[in-house]
């Protein structure tokens, strides 16, 4: 799957330090971690580099938020993705930290070889500045409204409309986000990434980028469009100082990547290895990380390495999209899974949840959680089939044997099952399938209580002792195998099964082909013990409990918030001043480029307006054609993608989506609402 004499570096995308560790990180770390181990048992020897993203102003605006510095929340959320990762087993050879000064280093040295390169240039551009805070407003400290569609956005994504990516300078009618102040736009020298000028190296590269098709893909449609040049530096005093500024630092995106690098440096200087083997020789470096940064793992991260002469990535691992209990996951709206307080501190094990997120489906697709599929999983897969298996060969072995492995041979067929269950493995870890590696295994788990079934050893041990032997050093042998390649998934599970074989060393140094080495006949059983327990329904109902009132009670504050908004009362003037009259849909389309948006013609009475409206999401162009609506007519006109609005249709907004209004009964256009 991999030359054997390229260094292998894996890495995961970093966690910004800036809240706790939830299952949509596990979604990324646990398959990466699952992928080091399986390389680990086909006898490579990769290392494993991940960290926290301690820069940007996400971070700064929290630390304001809750009155501390960044240096303190970012060491606090250091330390917990620390904790979290190895109480949840994801083994990284080193886990730094972007605020480093490793990766300070590292970041100016790599910007100065771009600046000496010619691949960053300034260029003087308009930023939004707060005059009562004196100050120009980076990203997050800016809010407005989105040039392309026209939603409310923050500075640096149109985060509730069309989730653009924007640029400094882009956001219009800027606000203050700290005093609420209107913002202006002044000019300032600011340094540029030319980005454009690696379109056609990256598409080459991309064409022959290894990991999921995903990611390939994606980053290939947005490199054959226009390549705009991205703004490397920020008004900001926390973050990496943009070489020969005292007040600008880079771009969070900049430094953050770089952490990959300085991680390694980091390593090598503990472990006495050679950072410039993975990062400035041939090596085989592979970037796991959430489907939603795609575009910085596949675009300007190897145009900055190729600009700055470094080893580029070869391949990208995006992992699909989370729901929990189907509903799109969601910190706001309570639905997440908290690793800690709703997982570990409930004393689940951990490798429990390492198995949900590699069986549920494949590694790119949706995967949903929800505590009764957990509790099915455990109870069906793991208790029912494997761990089963495990405790009949143990037990049964323990007592009709004297905890010694029975002499006999190893049939045909099961030596042929384990090789075939290798292959699959195999070929799914190189594929970066983890499902696909997990239900081989279970199909040999499976194949296993056939075998022991079928051969009724119990029926053996009184008629026929040698082959009773035989059937379970064959069953022993088929747990073995299970152990090691079941152990990438479930390290900790595995060597308790790996103890109770008796075999020597631990499961995570044994190799894949060690699963066709029969256990010795003499070697002595370790305690039989259940792997799994069984989990009760009351536990899973009382988890899923917890996950229910967690949403209800944000919805009930939801509902107060919407309550308190309503008690702000105006003025009956200023009632009258609002123009609402009933309209009629005359036509209805789709607007171009759009998928929320539909153009209205709308009959007023004494004229027809152009009305945008944001409901495509939820009605038809046909069903709206000839129905009575309610429009604010005297609404000041506004362009949305680039088409007018001239007045704005009422709706109830109800669950995100929205309802019409419309009269009672018949009621001509035009008539006026009192
Ligand atoms: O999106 C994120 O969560 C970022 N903190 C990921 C950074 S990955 C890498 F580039 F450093
Ligand atoms: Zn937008």
């Amino acid at each position: 799957m991999t030359s054997p004499e390229l260094p292998i570096l894996v890495t995961c995308g970093l966690p910004y330090a800036n809240g706790p560790c939830h299952i949509g990180h596990l979604r990324t770390y646990v398959p990466a971690d699952i992928y080091v181990r399986g390389l680990k048992k086909l006898g490579k020897d990769p290392i494993f580099i991940c960290g926290s993203d301690s820069h940007g102003t996400p971070i700064v605006v929290n630390a304001e938020e809750r009155g501390t510095t960044p240096t303190e929340l970012v060491t606090r959320y250091h330390d917990h993705f620390d904790d979290v990762f190895r109480r949840m087993g994801v083994e990284f050879d080193y886990f730094g930290n972007t605020e480093d000064p490793s990766n300070h280093i590292r970041t100016q040295s790599i910007v100065r070889t771009l600046m000496d390169e010619g691949h960053v240039y300034p260029q003087e551009i308009r930023l939004a500045y707060c005059s009562s805070c004196d100050r120009f407003l980076p990203d997050r400290y800016v809010e407005g409204t989105c040039p392309y569609c026209k939603s409310p956005a923050r500075g640096d994504e149109c985060d509730q409309g069309c989730g653009r990516h924007l640029e400094p300078g882009e956001i219009e009618e800027p606000v203050c986000k700290v005093c609420g102040s209107e913002a202006e736009y002044r000019t300032q020298k600011h340094y540029f990434f030319r980005l454009s000028a690696f379109s056609d190296f990256l598409i080459g590269y991309l064409e022959g980028l290894g990991g999921t098709s995903n990611a390939r893909n994606y980053a290939l449609e947005w490199v054959k469009q226009e390549l705009k040049d991205w703004c490397i530096t920020r008004n900001l005093d926390w973050g990496v100082k943009f070489p020969g500024s005292e007040d600008l630092v880079v771009y969070v995106w900049v430094d953050a990547p770089i952490g990959y690098i300085s991680f390694t440096e980091e390593w090598a200087r503990r472990a006495n290895g050679d950072w410039e083997r993975y990062w400035r020789k041939p090596s085989r470096i592979v970037h796991f990380i959430g489907g939603d940064i795609v575009y910085h793992h596949c675009i300007f991260w190897p145009a900055m390495l190729k600009g700055a002469g470094y080893t580029l990535p070869s391949a990208v691992v995006a992992s699909g999209m989370l729901k929990i209990d189907n509903k799109t996951f969601s910190k706001s709206r309570g639905y997440v899974v908290w690793v800690i307080d709703d997982y570990l501190e409930k004393g689940l094990h951990p490798d429990l949840l390492r198995y949900y997120l590699a069986s549920y489906t494949s590694h790119t697709k949706e995967l949903n959680f929800s505590w009764s599929v957990f509790g099915e999983k455990v109870n069906g897969e793991l208790v029912g089939a494997l761990g089963n298996f495990v405790n009949r060969a143990v037990t049964f072995t323990t007592k009709n044997f004297d905890r010694s492995v029975p002499d006999g041979d190893i049939d045909p067929e099961v030596t042929t099952k384990i090789e075939a269950t290798l292959v699959e493995v195999k070929e799914a870890l190189a594929e970066y399938e983890f499902k696909k590696m997990v239900d081989g295994a279970m199909s040999l788990a499976d194949y296993g209580n056939t075998y022991f079934q079928s051969n009724e050893p119990w029926k053996l041990a009184k008629s026929d002792r040698a082959r009773c032997g035989a059937v379970l050093r064959n069953c022993l042998l088929i747990a073995k195998a299970l152990a090691i390649v079941l152990q990438p998934v479930m390290p900790e599970k595995m060597e308790s099964a790996w103890r109770q074989l008796g075999l020597p060393g631990t499961a995570a140094e044994a190799l894949f082909e060690d699963g066709l080495v029969a256990i010795e006949a003499g070697r002595k059983l370790g305690a039989p013990e259940h792997i799994f327990s069984k989990m009760d329904e009351s536990m899973v109902s009382d988890l899923d409990e917890i996950f229910r009132a967690r949403i209800a009670a944000i919805e009930e504050k939801k509902g107060k918030k919407k309550g308190e908004e309503k008690m702000s009362t105006i003025t009956f003037e200023e009632f009258k001043r609002l123009d609402i009259r009933i309209g009629e849909v005359l036509t209805a389309e789709r607007i171009k480029g759009s998928d929320k948006l539909l153009r209205l013609i709308v009959d007023i009475g004494s004229e027809e307006r152009q009305i945008v409206a944001g409901i495509a999401m939820t009605h038809s162009p046909e069903d709206l054609v000839g129905r009575r609506i309610v429009v604010l007519a005297n609404l000041e006109p506004a362009k949305l993608f680039g088409v007018e609005s001239q007045g704005m249709l009422l709706a109830a907004d109800l669950d995100d989506s929205a309802v019409l209004l419309g009269p009672e009964k018949a009621v001509p256009q035009g008539t006026r609402i009192r």
